[in-house]
């Protein structure tokens, strides 16, 4: 008999091997997700000391962040982030994908952002404009800001595609926590390269963006190293 984590690969390649217009994709998708919504900690063999003994005993500088590779081919990716407490993942992009993320341990609390277009010609309110200079501008992007949500294993996923929750920041509460992950089609460093953002404060009231990121290099406090995949092996 597979395992659920197999499962849940297996049902994310039929998912997103395909065309995502592919009239099946929205039933494929709603399957990934009700697959993703039973896994927990103990389906992965997943387990956060063991995970931070084997990364930590080599003198370097903890990472705040531990990325375990689960899958991944062209079609998607599937990993396991554990984020230490107090620590965060910055407010980043997925270019064009989409993502179903679950959270194993702890509790994370998830921000999510949603770009919004606006008509030609739109400005960011004079106070950003006044903040963010020249060529800088072009960098600025108008979302309307999702309130934030508090998981934990007992909820279910978090859906993210390439226009609803595309920008998210996820930050540990309480203690580490972890989240299983999976993206499609997985970044690949070209056209789907991860981007990180800082919200702009506004204190004018635009009648149409609601917020506005400004894309910045990536936090020199924030840092991602790997750990080997100890949970149920399978091919797909
Ligand atoms: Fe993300």
């Amino acid at each position: 008999m597979s395992s659920l984590v197999e499962a849940i690969a297996k049902q994310a390649q039929s998912t997103f091997s395909r065309c995502l217009t592919d009239e099946c994709f929205a039933e494929n998708l709603t399957k990934l997700i009700r697959n993703v919504s039973r896994i927990r900690a103990t389906d992965l063999n997943f387990n956060k000391d063991s995970v931070c003994a084997a990364t930590d005993n080599d003198g370097q500088r903890p990472a705040p962040v531990i990325y375990i590779e689960v899958a991944e081919n062209q079609a998607f990716s599937m990993g396991i982030f554990l984020l230490r407490n107090g620590t965060r993942i910055p407010l980043h992009d997925h270019p064009g994908m989409h993502g179903v993320l679950k959270v194993i341990q702890g509790t994370v609390q998830i921000t999510s952002f949603s770009k919004i277009q606006l008509p030609p010609g739109s400005k960011p309110p004079q106070d950003i404009n006044n903040r963010v200079k020249g060529v800088a501008r072009d960098l600025l992007i108008p979302v309307e800001k999702h309130s934030s949500a508090i998981l934990t294993d007992r909820d279910e996923p978090c859906v993210l595609s390439p226009n609803e929750c595309n920008y998210h920041d996820i930050v540990a509460v309480g203690g580490m926590a972890a989240f299983l992950d999976i993206l499609a089609p997985p970044y690949d460093m070209k056209a789907r390269n991860c981007h990180y953002y800082v919200p702009m404060e506004t204190k004018k009231t635009d009648s149409e963006a609601k917020t506005w990121l400004l894309r910045t290099p990536p936090p020199c406090d924030y840092w991602c190293r790997a750990a080997p995949y100890t949970g149920p092996k399978f091919t797909l």
